[in-house]
């Protein structure tokens, strides 16, 4: 998640901007800037790599008096991590910072590019400066051109902007990623007593860590604000262009928990950010009826006739789920592998297989080794990762980045939503360029795709649901999760989770292959958690937990339909597709294994034994 800092007053400029960026360096970035307007010029750096690396570059530059400055770390969705892709971008007399997806980025490039604009980055950002310019050159003020080209953006955006045409002042909008501006002033009166014009400092940040120290009254800006900042005033108007005065709240000191943006960890945390992660995911890939991928050439797919899958963990789980949906939608024969197995096999390779390995981390060694097994044997490579300019992604062919963020949990949540998300917008992709899915099935699957961040938002009552039954699984001498098709991996995903940061025993197993063998453990300590979509072998599946059932092993059973044969049963919404009850259930086995962890007393983030990646055999 990329992060965002802003300043506007009499103290060092610079040593705010930094001290502001390096306390959002937990969200995760791969490049940084700053660009400070003083005395009507601007000093600008940007760096690669860590803020040090920027700090390095500034350490010759210092603000002496007055000035406006913004700063920005950037975690790469649209082009690489580099210098010149860094945020803040500048148009010949201002500079921008952005976080969030312009979603109509590359027509507006286009009509700028046609006007004679030179764009110097890849980015969907550096647009918003350049549109900025353009509107000041036809319309009254900069607060009527930055209006107006705020109102012309489409997408989610939180966005600092500081220009020649008013050197002291910030102008800002939100919408659809959080900001927050806070202010700091000689008086000592509270900002109740406070009027909107007093001389103050104005201190901006994407999440409240910046602020703390600086500021002790903020205001959380909300979608559809825009406006600026002086010194001696907060000028805010809202998405109706009406004039709203700022609605300032204590803000929190304490900066662990602000990272965690109050959760009790940052797993739970990512679990509750996976529907406004999967808006990013979806952002400008989703079209009226299709699916778009900028980032993919379409030749890729030529003379394919297989697509090959191969990773770790839960990353593999995620291309399990992918398996079914490219037989099923893109007609394409789909194989899976397990990246430490596959390296040490002698594979037959062919070259009319696609290689496809998928990986949070893209650092991942057994995946990575197969990679270069692929492209040794002269396969074409597609990786789908969340994080940009990692090993895998330089390595690959062609690469789909997940936008995920930054994962801070061990135990993967938000990576494994969006990787399914990728999957299932590239089964739909591939369909259309193989024609091999009616168009008008195409579309109601795109028209579903859009409603994975409803179903992905937790509810108070579920997660209540969901903490109290999870009493009842503190024991026993073991856990079946059990489902079918892409519940199938739905199921090894719910035992890895509860395996990882409970210790205790779980295994993920075929529904059908319970009576082969492993319904012979079936008694009250075997607790069964049985995934049964509605839409989805749901007859089938339910004979299959009856079997257990019967035999008196204690099941929770998880589906939109009540069971009467379950112990416990959490009932998910009713929902129009398999694919998004998939979406529902996968919150509920998070946490499930979230809630029996904390109950266990074990640490959720940084579980025993394990690493967030594993980089070594
Ligand atoms: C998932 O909760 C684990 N942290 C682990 O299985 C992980 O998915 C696996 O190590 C692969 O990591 P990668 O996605 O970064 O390649």
């Amino acid at each position: 998640m990329c992060g965002i800092v802003g300043y506007l007053g009499e103290k060092n400029t610079k040593e705010i901007l930094l001290d502001g960026l390096k306390e959002l360096e937990y969200r995760g970035y791969d490049s940084a800037g700053i660009a400070v307007l003083e005395n009507g010029n601007f000093s600008n750096f940007k760096a690669v790599g860590k803020l040090v690396n920027l700090e390095d570059k500034t350490k010759d530059y210092e603000t002496k008096g007055f000035a406006a400055g913004i700063g920005h770390t950037r975690w790469a969705t649209h082009g690489k991590p580099t210098e010149l892709n860094a945020h803040p971008h500048l148009g010949e007399s201002s500079y921008v910072v952005h976080n969030g997806i312009i979603e109509n980025y590359a027509e507006i490039k286009k009509e700028l590019i046609r006007k004679g604009v030179t764009f110097l980055s890849q980015t969907d950002t550096e647009v918003i400066v350049h549109q900025f310019e353009k509107n000041l050159k036809s319309e009254l003020n900069a607060l009527k051109a930055f209006s107006k080209t705020i109102s012309e953006l489409n997408g989610a955006y939180a966005i600092l902007l500081v220009t020649k045409s008013e050197p002291d002042t910030i102008f800002f909008a939100k919408h659809g990623s959080p900001m927050l501006v806070g202010i700091s002033c000689d008086d000592n009166e509270g900002s109740s007593e406070r009027d909107n014009t007093m001389s103050c400092e104005k201190y901006f940040a994407s999440s409240d860590t910046p602020l703390i120290g600086h500021c002790s009254d903020v205001n959380y800006f909300e979608d559809g604000d825009y406006g600026y900042v002086t010194s001696d005033e907060i000028v805010i108007f809202d998405k109706d262009g009406a004039k709203k005065d700022p609605i300032f709240s204590a803000l929190s000191q304490n900066k662990l928990s602000a990272q965690k943006d109050g959760f009790r960890f940052f797993m739970e945390k990512e679990i509750y950010e996976q529907s406004d992660v999967i808006s990013d995911t979806l952002m400008g890939r989703v079209g009226d009826e299709e699916i778009h991928f900028d980032e993919l050439d379409k030749t890729l797919f030529n003379g394919i006739n297989e697509i090959k899958l191969c990773a770790c963990g839960t990353s593999y789980h995620a291309a399990m789920t992918a398996s079914y949906l490219f037989e099923r939608y893109s007609k394409i024969r789909t194989t899976l592998e397990i990246a430490s197995e596959f390296r040490y096999r002698d594979p037959i390779m062919s070259k009319d297989t696609l290689f496809v390995v998928i990986s949070q981390s893209g650092e991942t060694a057994d995946t990575l080794e197969t990679l270069k097994m692929a492209k040794k044997a002269g396969l074409k490579t597609l990786v789908i990762c969340n994080v940009d300019n990692s090993s895998m992604v330089r390595l690959a062919d062609a690469c789909i980045l997940t936008r995920a963020g930054i994962e801070k949990g061990v135990a993967s949540t938000k990576a494994f939503a969006t990787q399914v998300t990728v999957f299932w917008m590239l089964s739909l992709y591939i369909a259309k360029l193989k024609n091999s899915l009616e168009d008008q099935k195409i579309a109601r699957q795109v028209s579903l795709l859009r409603e994975i961040p409803t179903h992905v938002k937790v509810t108070d009552e579920m997660h209540e649901r969901i903490k109290r039954l999870s009493k009842r699984y503190l024991h026993g001498h073991g856990f079946f999760f059990i489902g079918r098709d892409v519940f199938y991996p739905l199921a090894l995903e719910g035992a890895l989770k509860l395996k990882e940061i409970s210790y205790l025993h779980a295994e993920g197993y075929p529904s059908g292959e319970m009576k082969h063998g492993p319904i012979a453990l079936a008694d009250p300590e075997l607790f069964t958690i049985a995934l049964l979509p509605e839409h989805l072998h749901y007859e089938k599946s339910k004979s299959n937990v009856e079997e257990l059932s019967a035999r008196d092993s204690t099941i929770c059973a998880i589906s939109a339909l009540e069971f009467d044969k379950a112990d416990d049963f959490v009932q998910i919404s009713t929902c129009q597709d398999y694919m998004l009850e998939f979406f529902e259930m996968m919150i509920v086995v998070q946490l499930l294994s979230l809630e029996i962890s904390i109950r266990l007393g074990n640490d959720v983030d940084m579980p025993r034994n394990l690493a967030k990646s594993v980089t070594v055999e």
